[in-house]
């Protein structure tokens, strides 16, 4: 958390980068219970962030250097501080307000018991019950998430003719895009039937077997991946289109396998959806094999281009978790009492993996400070954390917290730089590591060997080798059960080495073609041995290189 005009003083900063857009996590207005999504006023901007001039001024700023704008769209649920649910709340059970949301009388004599058995995403239960002004107990409501993000009804033809005004609102503003929050949570089954499953917002940490036996054992849950979700995508693929312009929507959906999540981005619903089985791979050799091959295979379907993402606001940063002992798990948050990363080896692995993914056909979702290699904040005081899923599951589960420390502008600048505007001038939303001193992007800012120009080099070559339209071919020297992952893309090869031991390339490779990108500045170096030339064609552990 910042504000608006800091994200306009450092677009040039991203356009140097060498992206093409920028999303925006929700500035709306809102009372930040879950870090603004959940929003109380979708057409205002939240006094801490600046105005609604401010965000004009945002755009015309990016779209003059050639960068697109993205926001994202929160319509599974507002806040509960929005008009319509307090105006849901004063009314009587079964009124048009109350419509607008999920609204159930409780189970029990009294209604004490909640209309059925579902657990929110971020623990506890899915159902609140409101008290009455006579202060006897009244019906209950759904909220997937915290007790404060009520679920709307998506059934209710004024819900879907708001949402669509609200998509207007910022179209009209310039947007060219919407990230849609919880794509796959806005159609709940016919009759809310319980359900003994378990859902979680990031699932990971399973093979390929386990994941099937889990889909097995859990029947399809009745609140995400309904049908009727589709038929909200078209729509708004209609209004997308009566703009000028190549406007667009990505799908945030936890849906799997592969083939169900493309079919939110067949030609007339969505353009993109993010690929949370990349993320999901972890470092290891097959299990990324798989999810390039799985993504490729299953948008060629639609016709759509594939995406790759690493991570996000709400998982534990990739360079921390490929520095565990088990480089494929996936925690929900690290803390003071749980396995330290190895820092180093996490960095090194997280280097190499950016490589992979900056080579790769479609588009590629960078998360803030992943361009400085940041790791997770893995020991924040758990005074300090704000993530709704803590405090609701007493602690048992860490939280997202951690990844969400402001990065580091400026390495000998109080907060280094970044502090939550108008609300705490100096000082950062949430207190960043030491460690952070290290990764400023001022220290890195020219430092050939450092991580920010490493991101600057992979896109301008992506840029250069229009690897965002090529093809995936897998190499001679693919073998990823001996840790090695190649493929060649508008003529250029990466070849990553996930092993420990350095990995022998082919006499001549090197003569044959020129090394353009190296992960780290030793991934070609001499492994120790020997100074013999023939060390020289060996790739280290934990590396990518790009030839042409
Ligand atoms: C999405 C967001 C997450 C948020 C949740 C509820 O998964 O990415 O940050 O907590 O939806 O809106």
């Amino acid at each position: 958390m910042g504000d608006l005009p800091g994200v306009t003083s450092r677009l040039k900063y991203l356009k140097e980068l060498g992206v093409d857009a920028v999303w925006l996590s929700p500035f709306y207005r809102s009372p930040q219970a879950d870090a603004g999504y959940d929003v109380s006023d979708y057409r205002d901007v939240d006094p801490s962030f600046g105005t609604l001039t401010d965000f004009d001024e945002m755009l015309s700023t990016a779209h003059a250097l050639g960068l697109r704008i993205i926001v994202d769209l929160v319509p599974n649920h507002t806040s509960d501080e929005h008009a319509w649910f307090i105006e849901a709340k004063a009314a009587a059970p079964g009124s048009a307000a109350r419509e607008r949301y999920i609204f159930r009388d409780g189970k029990g004599e009294d209604g004490e018991l909640p209309p059925n058995n579902w657990q929110s995403i971020f623990g506890g239960n899915a159902w609140t019950r409101l008290v009455e002004a006579d202060g006897s107990g009244g019906q209950w409501y759904l909220h997937l998430f915290d007790t404060k993000q009520p679920d709307l009804n998506w059934q209710n033809p004024e819900v879907r003719a708001e949402m669509e005004s609200v998509i207007r609102f910022w179209l009209d503003r310039g947007v060219d895009g919407f990230r849609v929050d919880v794509a796959h949570g806005m159609i709940k089954a016919e009759g809310l039937p319980d359900w003994d499953g378990v859902a979680s917002m990031v699932e990971g940490e399973h093979s390929e077997e386990e994941a099937a036996k889990e889909r097995a054992m859990n029947p399809p849950s009745p609140f995400f991946d309904q049908e009727g979700v589709h038929e909200i995508y078209r729509a708004w693929n209609k209004v997308l289109k009566e703009y000028e312009g190549d406007r667009m929507l990505v799908a945030e959906a936890w849906v799997e396998p592969a083939e169900r999540l493309v079919r939110y981005i067949r030609p007339d619903e969505m353009q993109q959806a993010f690929n949370f089985e990349f993320l999901l791979a972890g470092w290891d050799a097959e299990r990324m094999t798989t999810a390039i091959d799985n993504s490729l295979a299953a948008v060629e379907e639609v016709g759509a281009p594939s995406t790759w993402v690493m991570s996000n606001h709400d998982t534990v940063r990739h360079t921390s978790r490929y520095g565990l002992s088990v480089p494929t798990s996936f925690p929900t948050g690290i803390s003071q009492s749980d396995e330290q990363p190895d820092e180093a080896l996490g960095l090194s692995r997280g280097r190499a993996a950016a490589a992979i993914m900056l080579a790769l056909p479609g588009s590629a979702y960078i998360y803030q400070g992943d361009e400085l290699g940041l790791p997770e904040h893995t020991t924040l005081a758990s005074e300090f954390r704000q993530d709704p899923a803590f405090a609701r599951t007493k602690g048992a589960e860490t939280g997202r917290d951690g990844c969400r420390v402001p990065l580091p502008w400026f390495g000998q600048e109080a907060s280094y730089g970044f502090s939550h505007g108008s609300v705490s001038p100096g000082q950062p939303w949430l207190p960043q590591p030491e460690s952070f001193a290290r990764y400023a992007a001022d220290l890195q800012n020219g430092d050939a060997a450092s991580t920010l120009e490493l991101y600057r080099d992979a896109l301008a070559l992506r840029q250069e080798h229009r690897l965002g339209d090529g093809a995936v071919g897998w190499s001679a020297l693919h073998d990823p059960a001996a840790g090695v992952l190649a493929f060649a893309n508008n003529g250029v090869l990466v070849v990553t080495n996930f092993g420990d031991q350095p990995v022998r390339l082919p006499d001549g490779l090197l003569e044959e073609l020129t090394v353009k990108l190296r992960s780290q500045p030793t991934a070609l170096a001499d492994t120790g041995e020997s100074t013999a030339p023939a060390c020289a064609s060996e790739l280290a552990p934990n590396s990518t290189i790009w030839l042409a």
